[in-house]
């Protein structure tokens, strides 16, 4: 047996065709376009690509996107004014400050900055305390978010399913525990210090790893037919020299026992963009006053 391979490639195109005809009949019904800037500060490599495709993406369905590129030496004092200014701008619904910031920016001031109404990320305390609480108006992180949709997907109906998110972190693994908890699973958090992690994944039927550790959790600590979601993008080096993507998820070996896996890439990184563009779509909306999409 061969687990179903969880096509997050062809989803994620799915649903940027459902949010670009959105954006396409918001315009001629209600005469504007959806907007969503994104800041970067610095020059680090792996955010200037991520910058790029957001950017990219955020055309490509018909969104205005307005991107502010800042030297690393800006001061906290001119990103929280760029913040401010972002906030207060009616053709801005969404505002995505590129994570890490450099060293001297306390990052969870500027993110409490940014007003949770055009938080597309999800990441300011209001929507994650909303998201906690079952607020039907939080703003979900982009990540947690599609990979619950690939789950829906594969699975249909979530209930009573034990589910294991490997990582703490506050992008993904707290808000994917809320998400899961939502879906009436059985939650159980896990990270490193858990004891004896192999036996605690053996017992889920859905496993989120997103610990960022290359290919940790491996073939015989899945239970046979459980739905792998594997979070992780590392970049490692093969026997033969050449760099290369793998998850969290050791791929080869989790392949004959899993149910349905997630590859890397191809599996939850095309969802993260598309659920912004759902999330920035839907702040558009709710701006405007206007009945929120189904996507
Ligand atoms: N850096 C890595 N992932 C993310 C993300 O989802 N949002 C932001 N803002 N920064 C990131």
């Amino acid at each position: 047996m061969s687990a179903r391979i969880i096509d997050g490639k062809a989803f994620a195109a799915g649903l940027r065709q459902r949010i670009a005809a959105e954006v396409t009949r918001l315009k001629q019904a209600a005469g504007f376009t959806p907007g969503l800037a994104v800041v970067l500060v610095g020059e680090d490599p792996a955010s200037q690509v991520y910058v790029r495709s957001k950017g990219k993406a955020t055309l490509e369905v018909g969104m205005a996107s307005f991107e502010h590129k800042l030297d690393v030496g800006t001061t906290q004092e001119a990103l929280l004014a760029l913040v401010d200014k972002l906030n207060r701008d009616p053709a801005v619904h969404g505002i995505l400050v590129q994570l890490p910031l450099p060293k001297h920016i306390d990052e969870a001031r500027v993110l409490a900055t940014i007003v949770p109404e055009k938080d597309v990320d999800g990441f300011h305390v209001v929507n994650a305390g909303k998201l906690a609480t079952g607020a039907k108006d939080a703003i979900v992180p982009c990540t947690p978010l599609g990979s619950l949709m690939l789950l829906k997907d594969t699975l249909g109906d979530l209930a009573g399913k034990s589910a294991v998110v490997v990582g703490r972190s506050n992008i993904v693994g707290k808000p994917m525990a809320q998400l899961l908890l939502k879906e009436s699973c059985t939650v159980t958090v896990a990270h490193s210090r858990t004891r004896d992690l192999p036996a605690v994944v053996r017992q889920a039927d859905i496993v989120v790893a997103a610990v960022g550790r290359a290919e940790m959790v491996k073939g015989d600590w899945i239970k046979p037919g459980a739905t792998v979601i594997d979070v992780g993008i590392n970049r490692v080096t093969g026997p033969d020299g050449k760099a290369r993507l793998v998850g969290d998820v050791d791929y080869e070996s989790a392949l004959p026992v899993a149910g349905a896996i997630t590859p890397v890439p191809g599996g939850v990184g095309p969802m993260t963009i598309a659920c912004l563009l759902a999330n920035t779509l839907i702040a558009a909306c709710r701006a405007k006053g206007l009945a929120e999409p189904t996507l």
